[in-house]
C-alpha cells in the first residue's frame, strides 16, 4: 500500500553516521513517490557512508510513525560520541560529531533568519570546540571525510574547526577566549549565500563563466545583507560574512587592508582557502598548503600562514 506525502517527514542525511544500526526506513522522494532507500538495520560509516553521500542527498524522509525510533537514534549517536566509554571508534565518533554539526548548520543556512536555529549551531559548536580542545587528533579524522559532493555545510564545518584550531595556535584563546565560540558560528555561516546561489563549490574559482564568477562575487555583500539587520547575529560574525575575502593588501573585493579588519576575519578566510583548495581543486593538504604558500602572500596575513603550518604539523596532514 503506497502511503501519502503527509505520512512523512523530512530528516538531514547527514544524521546518518555511525556504526550504530538505524532502527527505521528511510525514504527518497522522486516525483512525490517515495521509494525504500536505506532499510532498518543499516548502518552508515566508512564505505558505506561514502558511497550515501555520493547520492547527493541533503534530505530523506521517515514515516511519521517512525519519528520517535529516529530521535532515539540520534541521542544514542550523540552519547556514543561524546561519551569515550561507549566504545566507539574515534573515526565514527567524529563522523557522528561532524554529521550532527552539519545538519545543524544545513537548517541554518537555509534559514538564517532563524534565531533558533542559531541557537542550536551556537550550542553545537560550543560542545564541538571542547571535543577539538580535548582530541587534537579530530582535525585529521574531520577532514578525512571528503567533500566529494562539494556541500557547503561541510565546508562550513571544516572551516570552523579550522579557524577555531588557527586561533587557539595563534594563542587567541587566552586573549579573546570568549569570542571563540563566535568565531566558529561566524565560519559556520561565512558561505551562508551559497546556499542560495546556483554557483557550486565543486570547480575551481578560475573555471566559473563570466557570469558564474560575477554571481560568486556577490555572496558577501548578499550574504550579509540577509543578516544584518537581525540583533541574534554578533557584529564580529556579519563581519565575517562580508569580509572573508579581503586581502592584506587592499585587493579584494571590499578593497579593505588589513588594519581594517579584526583578525579573525582573516583566520576565517585562511581556513576558507585552505578548505576550498582540497575541496573545489581536489589537492591534499600536503600539496593545498603549498599551493597557499605561493599564492597567498598578500592576501592573508604571514602569522596565519605560518600558524596554518603549525597547525597541519601537529594533525599529521603534513605527511
Ligand atoms: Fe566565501
Ligand atoms: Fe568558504
Amino acid at each position: 500500500m503506497s502511503r501519502l506525502p503527509s505520512e512523512f517527514l523530512p530528516f538531514r542525511v547527514s544524521t546518518l553516521r555511525g556504526d550504530q544500526p538505524i532502527p527505521f526506513n528511510a525514504y527518497v522522494r522522486v516525483n512525490n513517490k517515495f521509494i525504500l532507500f536505506c532499510r532498518e538495520g543499516d548502518s552508515f560509516e566508512g564505505e558505506r557512508l561514502n558511497r550515501l553521500r555520493q547520492k547527493k542527498l541533503s534530505r530523506m524522509y521517515l514515516l511519521k510513525e517512525e519519528a520517535p525510533q529516529y530521535d532515539s537514534y540520534l541521542k544514542e549517536n550523540t552519547r556514543r560520541a561524546y561519551d569515550s566509554s561507549a566504545g566507539a571508534p574515534f573515526d565514527v565518533r567524529v563522523q557522528i560529531i561532524q554529521g550532527a554539526l552539519q545538519a545543524a548548520t544545513e537548517d541554518l543556512l537555509d534559514e538564517p533568519d532563524s534565531e533558533a536555529f542559531v541557537r542550536v549551531v551556537d550550542d553545537a559548536i560550543k560542545r564541538f570546540l571542547g571535543f577539538l580542545y580535548d582530541h587534537p587528533e579530530s582535525l585529521l579524522a574531520l577532514l578525512n571525510i571528503s567533500n566529494d559532493d562539494a556541500n557547503i555545510a561541510q565546508h562550513s564545518v571544516s572551516v570552523a574547526a579550522l579557524a577555531t584550531e588557527l586561533a587557539r595556535v595563534m594563542g587567541f584563546d587566552e586573549t579573546r577566549p570568549l569570542e571563540i565560540p563566535v568565531l566558529g558560528l561566524a565560519a559556520s555561516i561565512h558561505d551562508l549565500e551559497h546556499q542560495h546561489m546556483p554557483v557550486t563549490l565543486t570547480v575551481p574559482v578560475e573555471d566559473l563563466s563570466q557570469n558564474e564568477l560575477r554571481i560568486y562575487k556577490s555572496h558577501c555583500k548578499n550574504g550579509f545583507a540577509r543578516i544584518k539587520d537581525l540583533h541574534f547575529y554578533p557584529p564580529l560574525a556579519k563581519d565575517i560574512v562580508r569580509f572573508h575575502h579581503e586581502h592584506i593588501d587592499g585587493s579584494g573585493l571590499e578593497k579593505k587592508k588589513e588594519k581594517d579588519l579584526d583578525p579573525f576575519v582573516f583566520i576565517v578566510a585562511t581556513a576558507d582557502c585552505f578548505d576550498q583548495l582540497l575541496v573545489r581543486h581536489k589537492l591534499t593538504p600536503k600539496d593545498a598548503f603549498k599551493k597557499m604558500t605561493i599564492e597567498q602572500m598578500g592576501v592573508v596575513p604571514l602569522d596565519c600562514i605560518r600558524a596554518l603550518q603549525t597547525l597541519l604539523k601537529k594533525s599529521n596532514l603534513l605527511v
